[in-house]
């Protein structure tokens, strides 16, 4: 297998950092295709604690090639600081490569992005504030500012110049802030250039070539299928295509080579910001995940809402991504569980639904239907084969398969590298 894609089957904060990072070890290359830096991937390697936004998570080995693809929505200026500080801990960063065609986040975006989402009051979606949707906006209005642009110094002040016009209406007028300079934004930008342009290429044919020459490709899905543009809870969802898709649009690889794709699955659930969430534990059991889980944003700090495992949401990321293997995470943060809960299907006005509706007023009224489980009441944080898993946490593992028609394939027990039971050696 050359080519694996790991994308979220629920709404972030699965644990992709970590089983991007496990399966890293065998790749020449990690791809980020989607998003930008309102991903937040925890990586623990060494008893280091290292929080990747925008870096691929390939990054802490070395010789590996880290691309940051055309579908990414780029800010340079959290690029730079994010390599300044892997720098400072002697994390070589030299092999890290830009595509030109990549969308640059301006300061513009950032502000709309937090006073309009805050100016939505109770329709309010929590975005992480980054910029990514009103930058993914420009590009669909085709006045976006792309990574060669921004290499190019006259086409950079020419373009700058043009969207500042028009953003600085729009700051007075929608949201009451003050303009930007333009002689201050133009600075600030051409001394990221400057500082980027060695690592910035066409990525097209570099991520073709390793794909075509063998070599092994991973691609790292940030966010997840319930944050989808098109496939999650609209509109409390984020702007880009986390699904396995993604690659082919955010990275410029054809369908057919995509070879396998591995859903990450929380083996609880967990949201931030807004928005439906049907196996919700407003009470007890809630904060007891939250409080087993540290379940706190890693870009906002903001409490995760937390709640039981919804298998219809992770059937619906199967369809949608073609998922071959689960890497169920967290699978610890349950030990001190006495009951453990999955949600096999929605009933809706006394009829089981089979997928997850688009409408959010059906969604907001199902009611969940649950199995329940005893639990293990072990600590398996050092288990590290499947075998020695106690009975009943190998028996909600093979359920969650067989309600959700996805194989086992990775089973993690805990943050760092080595706390993970893989199941097929030949995955990737
Ligand atoms: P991502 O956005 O999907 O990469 O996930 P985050 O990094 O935002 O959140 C996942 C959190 O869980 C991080 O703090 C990880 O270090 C941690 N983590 C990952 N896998 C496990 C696991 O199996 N057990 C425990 N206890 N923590 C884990
Ligand atoms: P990783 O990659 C969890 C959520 C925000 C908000 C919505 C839209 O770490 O799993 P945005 O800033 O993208 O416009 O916000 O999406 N969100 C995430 N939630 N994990 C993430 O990334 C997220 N990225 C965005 O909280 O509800
Ligand atoms: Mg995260």
């Amino acid at each position: 297998m050359s080519t694996i894609v790991i994308t979220g089957t629920q709404w972030g904060d699965e644990g992709k950092g970590k089983i991007v990072d496990y399966l890293a070890s065998k790749a020449d290359t990690v791809v980020r295709f989607q998003g930008g830096c309102n991903a937040g991937h925890t990586v623990v390697a060494a008893g280091e604690e290292y929080k990747l936004r925008l870096l691929p998570s390939g990054i802490l080995y070395k010789g590996t090639l880290n691309i940051i693809a055309n579908g990414v929505a780029f800010d340079p200026e959290v690029c730079l600081q994010e390599m300044d500080a892997m720098a400072a801990r002697g994390i070589d960063t030299s092999n890290i490569r830009i595509s030109d065609r990549a969308h640059v986040v301006m300061p513009y975006h950032r502000l709309m992005d937090g006073i309009g989402d805050a100016q939505r009051g109770a329709d309010k979606i929590g975005t992480t504030g980054r910029g990514i949707g009103p930058c993914y906006m420009d590009r669909d209005d085709r006045i976006g500012i792309r990574v060669c642009d921004l290499m190019e110094k006259e086409e950079f002040a020419k373009k700058l110049k043009k969207n500042l016009d028009i953003k600085n209406g729009e700051l007075a007028a929608v949201y009451f802030h003050e303009p930007l300079d333009y002689d201050e934004v133009l600075a600030e930008y051409e001394g990221y250039a400057e500082r980027l342009r060695p690592l910035v290429t066409d990525t097209i044919p570099l991520v073709n070539e390793e794909i075509d020459a063998g070599r092994k490709v991973l691609f790292e899905g940030a966010q997840a299928t319930m944050l989808d543009i098109d496939y999650g809870t609209y509109p409390y969802v984020t702007a880009s295509h986390p699904i396995s898709g993604g690659v082919t649009i955010g990275a410029g690889v054809a369908p057919k080579k995509i070879d396998r794709v591995v859903g990450v699955v929380k083996a609880y659930c967990t949201r931030v910001g807004e928005g439906p969430f049907p196996t919700e534990q407003l009470n007890e059991i809630g904060d007891k995940l939250r409080e087993a889980g540290h379940e706190f944003g890693t870009v906002t700090g903001r409490p995760r809402r937390t709640g039981w495992l919804d298998a219809v949401v992770v059937r619906h990321a199967g369809l949608l991504s073609g998922i071959d293997y689960m890497a169920v995470t967290r699978l610890d943060i349950l030990d001190g569980f006495d009951e453990i809960k999955i949600c096999t299907g929605y009933k809706y006005k006394r009829q089981l639904l089979k997928g997850v509706p688009a409408s959010l007023n059906v969604l907001a009224e199902v009611e969940p239907v649950y199995e329940t489980f005893p639990g293990w009441k072990t600590d398996i944080s050092g288990i590290r084969s499947y075998e020695e898993l106690p009975e009943n946490a190998r028996k909600y593992l093979e359920r969650m398969a067989e309600v959700t028609g996805i194989a086992l394939g990775i089973i993690s027990v805990g943050p760092s590298r080595e706390q993970t039971i893989i199941l097929d050696k030949d995955m990737f």
